[in-house]
């Protein structure tokens, strides 16, 4: 899977992880940024993993800022994004499985490394389930116009 990957300062560490982890388990990987520990602005990269799956330049996103939240906020303003802020791999499998999110967002200040590889396993795994969550995806998506 072709899967772009953005945090800001609080993610450095935890983002070059995933990365890495992402990689061994054979997906390609866009690193959008940030590459520095220097205080940045998380919306501008919520904003260039947005744009990547809206132009099908990539399938999933991952988002990390210290709590996710910030991150999926700014994601879920992009037409046709679903960001989920996780922090359990229930969560995360359902937030592919019910709610068909193209975008995870986890927190570094939240999540150790062995969690965050769990939430990835458990969103990257689970299939959408389409059927009555379709309904109430079509619902959302008219929420957009
Ligand atoms: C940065 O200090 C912090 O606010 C950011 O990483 C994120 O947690 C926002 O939601």
């Amino acid at each position: 899977m072709k899967i772009a990957i953005g945090g800001d300062h609080a993610a450095i560490e935890l983002k070059s992880d995933i990365k890495n982890y992402l990689t061994s388990l054979g997906h390609t990987v866009e690193d959008i940024g940030s590459y520095s520990e220097a205080s940045t602005d998380y919306p501008l990269y919520a904003k260039e993993v947005a744009e990547r799956i809206q132009s099908n330049k990539v399938e999933s996103g991952i988002l990390i800022c210290g709590t996710g939240i910030g991150m999926s906020i700014a994601a879920n303003k992009f037409e046709g994004i679903r960001a989920a802020a996780v922090a359990d791999p229930y969560s995360a499998m359902s937030a592919k499985k019910h709610n068909n999110a193209n975008v995870l967002c986890f927190g570094a200040r939240v999540v150790g490394v062995e969690l965050a590889k769990m939430l990835v396993d458990a969103y990257l795994n689970a299939k959408y389930e389409g059927g009555r969550h379709q309904t109430r995806i079509d619902q959302i998506t008219s929420f957009e116009k």
